[in-house]
This record gives structure tokens, C-alpha cells and sequence, in this order.
């Protein structure tokens, strides 16, 4: 008897928990329990959509569709949700374009969770601590689904071909999880190809750990055109759709950089700072990248040099498409002068923090004054008496061997010129005084017939000037 009554009182229990759980929670105003819903315009369409803002609202577990019914943008972020499963929680909604479940908690998500949401758009799972995904069906039913972030997950592997059913998906975040941490686990991610629909343009793939990629493992991702692939452990820039517009190689382990590697004709951004084993760049590197626009390489202290044919001859009828180049926090100290008829033509221009050396090879630079992004900080390196000396600020005091020589060739004219000018001046002085005399002297020179009549006119001269 009492043992029915327990379990009566038990029923009671989850059936009054039940109508308490699922309140209503979309509010005007946000307070501790509620979220506040908004009817919003999204930029482009004029229908009204319910947003609702649930951030920092502790919620241990995903509400139920009941709670917000007909919200499009729905906003858990900050939350302490663990899990996603879909035998306590059977969410259906038609509505639901747009979840964000950024710093939760979540460890799982059960398959077919997102079953019965086929309408959803963009599903933020960042800032969580999945560490990996049960089958490959987790995502099976999100065939509208155009962004997924499983960026700053725990994720060691994922399930082959488990981004295959999203058909529509263009963007796709999952860096900094621990794929590559060990080979065991990588070889599922790594192996032959990245198992992505071809909808797929934007992909980020930071810091997981990649050491090196199949010649063909972006093969399925035929219309890439950003890929982010900063701080892994790759050795060599992959080989890429040739739909790529945006490269970030930034912070990888490439020893060298060569044309063979890049040849992308759509080509705009192009990343590549932070290489701490760059040593070289070689020659024609950058020459195919026709459309490049905007080229970073700063902040890798090995390269100490920039070959003055990285973008082939550098004349000066080249169209170039560059507008932008970062050169800063390198260890390159000097660049050839035909950098001039790239430099001028760019919009930004950052030289800053290299360790120039000072010597006449660097002041054409100065024909880039007022163009140089913050051109007070290219400053000389060395020599030791030129250190930290502003490159735009140099002078002849500084550099008196680079000026000298003008001054010498001044210094050669005004000689030549002192020299012609005497020469005229005593000629000048000949012509006046002593041409006459020289004249007279022939009328009474020894050869004279006169001769004789002077020396009768003063014999004891004439006697003087016979010894
Ligand atoms: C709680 O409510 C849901 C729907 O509102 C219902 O399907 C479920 O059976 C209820 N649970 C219990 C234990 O009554
Ligand atoms: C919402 O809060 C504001 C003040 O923060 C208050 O003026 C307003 O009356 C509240 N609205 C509702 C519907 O509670
Ligand atoms: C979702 O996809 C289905 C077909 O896969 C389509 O009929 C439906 O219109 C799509 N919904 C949206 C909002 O695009
Ligand atoms: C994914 O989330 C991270 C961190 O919240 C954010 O920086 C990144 O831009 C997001 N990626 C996409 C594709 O939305
Ligand atoms: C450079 O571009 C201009 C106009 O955009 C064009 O007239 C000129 O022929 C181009 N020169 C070269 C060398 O391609
Ligand atoms: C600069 O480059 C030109 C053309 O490539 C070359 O002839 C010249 O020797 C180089 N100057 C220096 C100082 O290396
Ligand atoms: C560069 O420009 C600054 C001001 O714009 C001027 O003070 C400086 O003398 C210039 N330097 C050279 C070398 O022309």
C-alpha cells in the first residue's frame, strides 16, 4: 500500500516537474530564468523573424521546442549544457534556422538530435569539450545546414564522411581540436581525402595538428575558395582547388616557398607570417599568383633575405595586381632597389621592425617617404653608429660615403671649371700685356736690322747684355 503510494507521490512529482520544466521561456525582457525574444529584421529580407537570446542563463539542458516555439535564431551560448540527446528531448521545430551553443559543456550529441529541425542553417558548437562524435550520423539530417563550428572542441577524430549529408554546407570551423595529436586517431581524419560536399568554400582548419596531407585531400572540396590552415605542423604548402581565393599558411613549419606550390590563379590573400623555419623564398615564388592582392610575410625571423625576383622582373610597365604587402618583424636587412617599381604602386606598404642594414644600397627607400606605413619604425640595425637611426632620416652626417660622391663630381667640375677660367684669365692677361711688348721686343731683337742703332743709343748697355 505504501509502497503505491510512493510511486503514486512519485508520478505526481515528475508530472508537476514536467509543466514546471517546460515553461514558457521567450520573454520581453531577460531575467534569470527567461530569455528575451525579439521579433528582429534580418538584413535583406523584410519578414520578421523571433530571435531569442538565452546566453548566461545556466541552463543545464537544451530547452524543449515547446518553450520557444517558433523561434528562427535561437542564442544558448554561455550556458552549462552537457548533452544533446534525443531520447530525453525530441525537439521538432520547422521554424529553427540558427543555434548557437558556443562555451557550453556539451561531451555528446546523440545521433538524429537534429533529426527533426531539417530547416537549420547554422549550428555553433564552439567553446565545448566534444571529444568525439559516436557514429557518422550525428549530422544526418541537416541537409540546409550552411555553417557548422565545432571550432575549440577536444575532438582527437571524427567519424569518416560524417560532413558528407550536408550537402548545402559552406562553411566549416574545426580549429583547435587535437586531431593530428596522435597518428592513430589522425589517420581517420587524414586519411585520403577531407570527405566534404563540393558546396563546401570556406573551410578553417587551424592548430589540429596536421603534419602533412595526400597530394588529393582536398579533392572533394572542388570550389574551396578560403582555407586557414595556420599553426600545424605542415612542411609544405598542399595542393589546393584551383577555385582558392584565401590561404593562411601562417605559423606552419614551411622551410621554403617555391612557384611549384603556387599556382593559383585566383589567388588574393595569401598568409604567411609567423614561419619560424622560413629561410627562403626562391626566385619566381609569387610570379603565377596573378591576382594576388594582398601578401603577409611578417614575423619570421629566419628569413633574412627577399630575392629580388620573387615576382619576377620587376620593371617598370608591370600592371601589378599586389595592393598590399606586410614585410615586417623579418630578418631581412637589406632589399634590392627594383623592389621601387612594385613599392610604389601599393596602397599599404609595412616595412617596419627589420634589422636594415645602413648603407647606401638602403636609401632608395627615402623615394618611398610618406608612403610607408609608420615609416618611423624602419630603423637601422647596423652599423653599430646608425642603430635605431630612422632610414628616412638619414644624411649625408650619416652616410657621408653615399653623398660624397655627388660631392666629388661636384668638386671635379668646380676644379675643371677654376682651371678653364684661369687658363681664359691668362690668356686674357697675355693677349693685353704681353703681346705689345712681345711685339716690340721682336722689333728690336737680335734678328732686328735696327739692331745696331740701339746698342749705339746706350753702348754700356749693349756691353751688358752681350755677357
Ligand atoms: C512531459 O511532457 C511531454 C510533452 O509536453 C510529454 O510528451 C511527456 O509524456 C510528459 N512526461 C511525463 C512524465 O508526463
Ligand atoms: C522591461 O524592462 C524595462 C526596464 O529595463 C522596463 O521599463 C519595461 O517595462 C520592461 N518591460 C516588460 C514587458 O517587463
Ligand atoms: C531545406 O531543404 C529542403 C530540401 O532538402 C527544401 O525543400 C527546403 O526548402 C529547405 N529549406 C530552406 C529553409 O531552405
Ligand atoms: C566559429 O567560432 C569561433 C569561436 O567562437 C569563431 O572565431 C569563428 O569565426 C567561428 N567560425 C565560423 C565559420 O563561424
Ligand atoms: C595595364 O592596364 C592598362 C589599363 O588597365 C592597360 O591599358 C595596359 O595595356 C596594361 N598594360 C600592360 C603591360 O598589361
Ligand atoms: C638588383 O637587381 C638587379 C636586377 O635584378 C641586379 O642587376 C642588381 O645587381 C641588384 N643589385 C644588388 C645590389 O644586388
Ligand atoms: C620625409 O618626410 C618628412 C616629412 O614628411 C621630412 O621631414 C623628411 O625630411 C623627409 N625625408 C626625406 C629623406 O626626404
Amino acid at each position: 500500500m505504501t509502497k503505491i503510494f510512493i510511486l503514486l507521490l512519485f508520478f505526481v512529482g515528475v508530472l508537476t516537474q514536467n509543466v514546471t520544466i517546460y515553461k514558457r521561456l521567450c520573454f520581453f525582457n531577460k531575467s534569470e530564468t527567461n530569455c528575451m525574444c525579439r521579433f528582429k529584421t534580418k538584413p535583406g529580407f523584410n519578414i520578421p523573424v523571433l530571435s531569442a537570446d538565452c546566453t548566461s542563463l545556466n541552463f543545464k539542458e537544451f530547452p524543449r521546442d515547446v518553450q520557444i516555439p517558433s523561434v528562427e535564431d535561437l542564442d544558448l551560448s554561455k550556458n552549462e549544457i552537457t548533452q544533446l540527446d534525443s531520447f530525453t528531448n525530441n525537439f521538432q521545430s520547422f521554424k529553427l534556422l540558427s543555434v548557437k551553443l558556443s562555451f557550453n559543456k556539451l561531451t555528446s550529441i546523440s545521433q538524429d538530435f537534429f533529426k527533426n529541425t531539417p530547416n537549420l542553417k547554422q549550428l555553433d558548437l564552439s567553446h565545448n569539450n566534444i571529444a568525439k562524435f559516436e557514429n557518422s550520423n550525428i549530422f544526418r539530417g541537416l541537409t540546409n545546414l550552411t555553417v557548422l563550428n565545432l571550432s575549440f572542441n577536444s575532438l582527437s577524430t571524427v567519424p569518416e564522411d560524417i560532413f558528407k549529408p550536408l550537402f548545402k554546407l559552406k562553411e566549416l570551423d574545426l580549429s583547435y581540436n587535437y586531431l593530428g595529436a596522435t597518428l592513430m586517431n589522425s589517420e581517420d581524419f587524414f586519411k585520403s581525402t577531407l570527405g566534404v560536399s563540393p558546396s563546401l568554400e570556406i573551410l578553417k582548419i587551424d592548430g589540429i595538428g596536421i603534419t602533412q596531407l595526400n597530394y588529393n585531400y582536398f579533392e572533394t572540396a572542388s570550389n574551396l575558395k578560403y582555407l586557414s590552415i595556420s599553426d600545424n605542423f605542415l612542411q609544405v604548402i598542399p595542393k589546393l582547388p584551383y577555385t582558392i581565393g584565401y590561404l593562411d599558411l601562417s605559423g606552419t613549419h614551411i622551410r621554403t616557398i617555391s612557384a611549384n606550390h603556387l599556382d593559383y590563379h585566383s589567388l588574393k590573400v595569401l598568409k604567411l607570417n609567423r614561419l619560424k623555419k622560413l629561410e627562403k623564398i626562391e626566385h619566381y615564388a609569387f610570379y603565377n599568383l596573378i591576382a594576388l592582392e594582398e601578401l603577409h610575410l611578417s614575423e619570421s625571423k629566419s628569413l633574412n633575405e627577399l630575392s629580388d625576383l620573387v615576382f619576377g622582373v620587376m620593371t617598370d610597365e608591370i600592371n601589378w595586381s599586389l595592393k598590399k604587402l606586410y614585410l615586417s618583424r623579418t630578418g631581412i636587412q637589406k632589399l634590392n632597389s627594383t623592389f621601387l617599381n612594385l613599392f610604389k604602386n601599393l596602397q599599404h606598404l609595412d616595412l617596419q621592425s627589420n634589422p636594415w642594414t645602413c648603407t647606401c644600397d638602403i636609401l632608395w627607400l627615402q623615394k618611398l617617404n610618406g608612403s610607408l606605413y609608420r615609416d618611423d619604425n624602419i630603423r637601422c640595425l647596423s652599423p653599430f653608429n646608425l642603430r635605431t637611426t630612422s632610414i628616412m632620416k638619414l644624411t649625408s652626417n650619416n652616410l657621408p660615403d653615399c653623398f660624397e660622391n655627388a660631392n666629388s663630381y661636384q668638386r671635379i667640375m668646380i676644379s675643371i671649371m677654376g682651371i678653364l677660367i684661369g687658363i681664359l684669365i691668362i690668356l686674357i692677361l697675355y693677349l693685353i700685356y704681353l703681346g705689345p711688348f712681345y711685339q716690340t721686343n721682336k722689333e728690336i731683337g737680335p734678328e732686328s736690322p735696327y739692331r745696331g742703332n740701339t746698342v749705339g743709343i746706350d753702348p754700356n748697355k749693349a756691353e751688358h747684355l752681350n755677357i
